[in-house]
């Protein structure tokens, strides 16, 4: 979910509506806004997309101060009635909320029985607690809020604004993000800076446990025991023009053809003046004390970590273990006396991750590979490596992948030179991710054959397979989820050689069967179970790096060093997803039921 809010200026409706726009990434199910102004308040929710709120915002809904919400449901189906902001019975107070209350039940054990009914939200609760607190006991709102937030156990960001007294907004939080914005005449609040960018560059960071006092003039931080804080604001270093899709039809293409510059402004990121790929000594210190290094992460990300194992274990012989954050946390397995953990998360909010990193950062050193300057994950790990993609607005990630791919390649390939390891010494990974870059851009000019083959292949299917060995595998398993995600065409990504043990009963007539060849070793064990599937009607399409192409591969692409394809690979199947969803009408950027930002286990 994501908030927005502001206080201080006209135009808020403006400014509630452009923010949540900006945070539809976070969840997108319904959304809703308080406005305030001097004659009168107005509270307007929408089932659906932003686009949907604005339709219901007639011109006279606007004030100088408001709060608005962004909803990925968990609790509760994604009606109008529960969407956000919420309003306590009495009318007097009105909160938005991102996360879950896990204490919810009894929380609302507390309420005066009946004021809510049997289905009720814990977003809800919270605010019906906090009416009834103040009431009870003649407090004021923030007082009102302290009482809740010491009865509350979760995860919640909040923006609370108490009717009787409309010249503040009140906010706290607990594992969901939250950042007060900073204007010459207005302050505001947001789950991510973008959402205020073309407000201000001036944030200033919440920690958890804390309480702010917005107000037009003021921010005022102290903690849950009432100890004032200071806090200076920081410059958020985005650009405004990086989140426009500018000439593109979608974010997603426009994401996908920025990789061969990402990998170009990656290599200018760490490369010295010298020349050399560098990474800090203390991270290397650090990893070279380290007997296993344990990469933990969600979704795509899970997937490059993948890949990062192929990466450490060749280029530095540090036995590397990859894990979903959301097992990794609840069955973790026996450790090695010095592991160090890698969090790999574009977002760097990614609840299922965090969980893993609170419970291991005290006890061991931790890295936080991540797209976002100062997210949660980046500020809670003992280190931090940037993947310098810029904005990912995409719901379905793209260049962060090939990102976190390059720098860890970089890390392993930096780590391996400093433990002598021969294969790292040889390896020019500079020069090897240039020609990379320019790859891309000859798979790029040729994306006609993707689309032609999504249109021909896929787009009237309703299952498909990627299939693969090694790393080919790893980018197979990547693919299914992309084709998944925005295409809704079932997909699995299955190691080649596994097909024939089960799977291979699904394959039917026109099945499409995408096999992925870069390996030299494999190929013609993956050729032999492209027959197996042919055979038995399937449509296959191969990918295969031009040094190992024939006459009957369907495509072509450019050789890089064997380390890399997986850089190579995945954009031909970024393309075939793209062109399916594209041909089936679907919401490209913006697909059912996902949230790019998952901020809840
Ligand atoms: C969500 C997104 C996925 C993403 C995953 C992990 O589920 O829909 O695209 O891969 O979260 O996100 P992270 O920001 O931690 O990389």
């Amino acid at each position: 979910c994501g908030i927005v809010g502001i206080i201080g200026q006209g135009g808020a409706t403006e400014t509630l509506v452009q923010g949540l726009k900006k945070l539809e990434y976070r969840g997108y199910d319904s959304a809703g806004i308080f406005i305030h102004n001097t004659e009168t308040d107005y509270l307007i929710k929408s089932v659906g997309r932003i686009a949907h709120l604005e339709e219901k915002l007639a011109p006279e809904i606007d004030g100088t101060m408001g709060i608005g919400h962004t909803r990925w449901a968990t609790h509760g189906k994604p009606t109008e009635e529960n969407a956000h902001p919420h309003q306590s019975s009495d009318g007097r107070f009105v909160l938005v909320h991102n996360g879950v209350i896990e204490n919810y039940q009894e929380l609302k054990q507390l309420l005066s029985k009946g004021v809510l009914g049997e289905d009720c939200t814990d977003t809800q609760i919270v605010v019906e607690l906090i009416s009834q607190l103040v009431a009870q006991h003649q407090l004021d709102a923030k007082e009102g809020l302290r009482q809740v937030l010491t009865l509350i156990k979760g995860s919640y960001a909040f923006a609370l604004v108490d009717k009787k007294n409309p010249e503040a907004i009140y906010l706290a939080k607990n594992k969901s993000p939250l950042l007060i914005g900073v204007g010459e005449d207005f302050h505001g609040c947001c789950s991510d800076a973008m959402a205020m960018i073309e407000k201000t560059n001036q944030f200033v960071e919440i920690k958890d446990g804390e309480i702010v006092v917005l107000t037009k003039s003021s921010y005022q931080i102290e903690s849950l025991a009432g100890e004032k804080v200071e806090r200076a604001p920081y410059t958020a270093e985005l650009d405004s023009q990086d989140l426009e899709k500018g000439t593109y039809e979608h974010y997603m293409l426009k994401e996908m053809e920025e990789q061969p510059a990402v990998i170009r402004r990656i290599l200018s990121k760490y490369l010295d003046e010298h020349g050399n790929l560098t990474i800090s000594k203390e991270v290397l210190d650090q990893l070279k004390a380290s007997d296993r290094i344990y990469i933990v992460a969600c979704g795509t990300s899970y997937h490059a970590g993948l890949v990062g194992k192929k990466l450490f274990e060749t280029l530095t012989h540090i036995p590397t273990e990859v894990h979903i954050a959301s097992e990794f946390g609840y069955h973790m397995p026996l450790l090695t006396k010095s592991p160090f953990f890698i969090f790999l998360s574009q977002s760097g909010e990614t609840a299922d991750s965090r969980q893993v990193l609170v419970q291991v950062a005290d006890r061991y050193p931790t890295l936080t590979m991540t797209n976002t300057p100062g997210s949660t994950l980046s500020r809670e790990a003992s280190h931090t490596l940037l993947l310098h993609a810029g904005p990912e607005i995409a719901v379905a990630s793209t260049k962060a992948y090939t990102a976190q791919l390059a720098v860890l390649a970089i890390l392993a390939n930096v780590l391996g030179q400093s433990l002598q390891n021969e294969l790292a010494l040889s390896f020019d990974l500079a020069h090897e991710l240039s020609l990379v870059a320019s790859g891309l851009e000859e798979v790029m000019a040729e994306k006609g054959q993707f689309e032609e083959l999504a249109k021909e292949v896929i787009s009237d299917q309703a299952h498909a397979f990627y299939i693969g060995r090694g790393l080919d595998y790893y980018v197979a398993l990547e693919a299914a989820l992309k084709l998944k995600e925005i295409s809704y065409v079932h997909c699995e990504g299955y190691a080649a050689g596994e097909l024939k043990h089960g799977p291979i009963a699904l394959i039917e007539n026109e099945t499409p069967v995408i096999a992925l060849l870069t390996e030299a070793s494999t190929l013609d064990h993956t050729r032999g179970n492209m027959k197996e599937v042919e055979s038995r009607g399937a449509r296959v399409i191969s990918l295969v790096s031009e040094q190992y192409a024939t006459e009957q591969d369907t495509i072509v692409l450019p050789k890089v060093h064997s380390l890399l394809t997986p850089l190579i690979t995945v954009l031909p199947t970024q393309y075939l997803a793209y062109y399916t969803s594209l041909n089936r009408g679907l919401d490209v950027d913006k697909p059912r039921n996902l949230a790019k930002s998952v901020t809840v286990e």
